[in-house]
């Protein structure tokens, strides 16, 4: 994607995008709807929503889901993620989703209610990367 297109452009339409699967969270339990999307290198989107389970424990937040789309679809670069959800604050990515993202490097985090760009290396600064394995 054309990198003016994408800062014009990104946020809002990912945003929007992140916005249209909360409808699908399946939250019963917590009754907290979120919704992400992630915007690939080459341009492509996948989305997710939170999957809850009776085993609490097992559920999955909405950023993973959208990442394991991208990731099982061959999409490893990614530029952005957008996270929305059912509350009017702006909604940050758990520590284990900011872990599980930064695997595939930085990327830029867009949250609804938030005007802010952040990265994934500003909310999860000094972590744990492939680097120290050496
Ligand atoms: N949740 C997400 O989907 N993403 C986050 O980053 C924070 C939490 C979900 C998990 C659970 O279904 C609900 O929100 C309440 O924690």
């Amino acid at each position: 994607m054309n990198q003016f297109l994408l800062e014009m452009k990104g946020p809002k339409l990912l945003i929007n995008k992140a916005h249209s699967v909360l409808k699908n969270a399946y939250s019963p339990y917590s009754k907290f709807k979120v919704g992400a999307a992630i915007l690939t290198k080459d341009g492509k989107i996948f989305s997710g929503c939170n999957v809850e389970n009776i085993s609490y424990g097992l559920t999955i937040c909405a950023e993973r889901v959208a990442l394991f789309k991208a990731v099982s679809e061959g999409h490893t670069q990614f530029e952005a993620i957008a996270i929305c959800s059912s509350s009017k604050k702006a909604t940050f990515p758990c520590g284990a989703c900011r872990q599980v993202l930064s695997e595939f490097g930085n990327m830029k985090v867009y949250l609804e209610n938030d005007s802010k760009t952040h990265t994934l290396s500003d909310l999860l600064p000094n972590s744990f990367t492939k680097k120290q394995m050496e």
